[in-house]
């Protein structure tokens, strides 16, 4: 049996749980079709790229000088993985990261990753959303108010990275992670999401995907950690149970991940995330 799992990110709320459904019956749909893991997770996420509502792709968050850079991964249970960092100009930069993976290279970033997106066929698109925009002054103004708390700052935002984990009837598995970073972030900053052993990680165990606070989970090297627990044997609900609980309920953090013994979903804040098989 195949099975799926997809995530909007930390702190995304119930309002966007139909996206979570509409990534997830897109992936099953290819695993159904007799597509691999990879592809599952690569439609899944493309489908929450597109969906203006999460801070991935189009509907990305804008840095603080007002410009969309976004973080993708993919990895597999065979070792292969590719990842963009600091992305602008592309609709799905999830894609870009799986054109990465078929060079020697692992990581790209900002100028190098534009060039080469556009010479392997990715079109000039611009990302940030009036929404974006909006909530970029939010944060402006709560950074001038020096009372802070102020109305603006209780609205709450998109999540942090949105992703997906698959293994397919082969055993085969994946995952894939996408973001347009954090509500407050400078040019150039790249989080967790494509660093390989911190926002993703596969292997021959499982795959796994966090979202969260990219600083902290880049030190906590958390999907790989999570992965040496699938390694140990543990179940992956255990696992994700584990890896989330080293954190405070101060620093927000997600976890998904598939092994050949199931799956598993767990955060310490709200996080909107579906799962299924086939
Ligand atoms: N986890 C998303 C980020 O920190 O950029």
């Amino acid at each position: 049996m195949a099975v799926l799992v997809v995530h909007c990110g930390a702190h995304s709320t119930e309002e966007v749980l139909d996206g979570a459904e509409g990534a997830l019956t897109a992936g099953l749909q290819v695993l159904r079709q007799g597509g691999d893991a990879l592809e599952a997770v690569l439609r899944a996420v493309t489908v929450l790229e597109d969906d203006q509502r999460m801070n991935a792709g189009t509907g990305s968050r804008l840095n603080l000088a007002g410009e969309v850079e976004m973080d993708a991964s993919v990895m597999d249970s065979r070792g292969q993985a590719g990842a963009v960092g600091a992305l602008s100009g592309v609709k799905n930069p999830v894609l870009v990261a799986r054109e990465v993976m078929r060079t020697p290279h692992l990581f790209l970033a900002g100028e190098g990753a534009v060039r080469f997106a556009r010479e392997t066929g990715f079109p000039e698109y611009d990302a940030a959303t009036s929404r974006a925009r909006r909530e970029l002054e939010r944060v402006e103004a709560k950074q001038r108010s020096a009372l802070g708390g102020s109305e603006a700052s209780e609205k709450p935002g998109p999540g942090e990275t949105v992703g997906a984990a698959a293994r397919d009837e082969g055993g085969y598995m994946a995952a894939a992670n996408s973001t347009g970073g954090i509500s407050i972030q400078l040019p150039g900053r790249v989080g967790d999401t494509p660093v390989i052993g911190a926002g993703i990680y596969a292997g021959p165990a499982g795959a796994v995907a966090a979202t969260g606070i990219g600083e902290e989970i880049i030190r906590a090297v958390l999907s790989k950690q999570v992965y040496d627990r699938l390694l140990e044997g543990k179940d992956p609900q255990m696992a994700c149970d584990e890896g989330v609980g080293q954190f405070p309920s101060g620093i927000p953090v997600g976890l998904i991940a598939v092994a050949s013994s199931g799956f598993g979903a767990a955060t310490n804040t709200r996080m909107a995330w579906r799962s299924g098989q086939v």
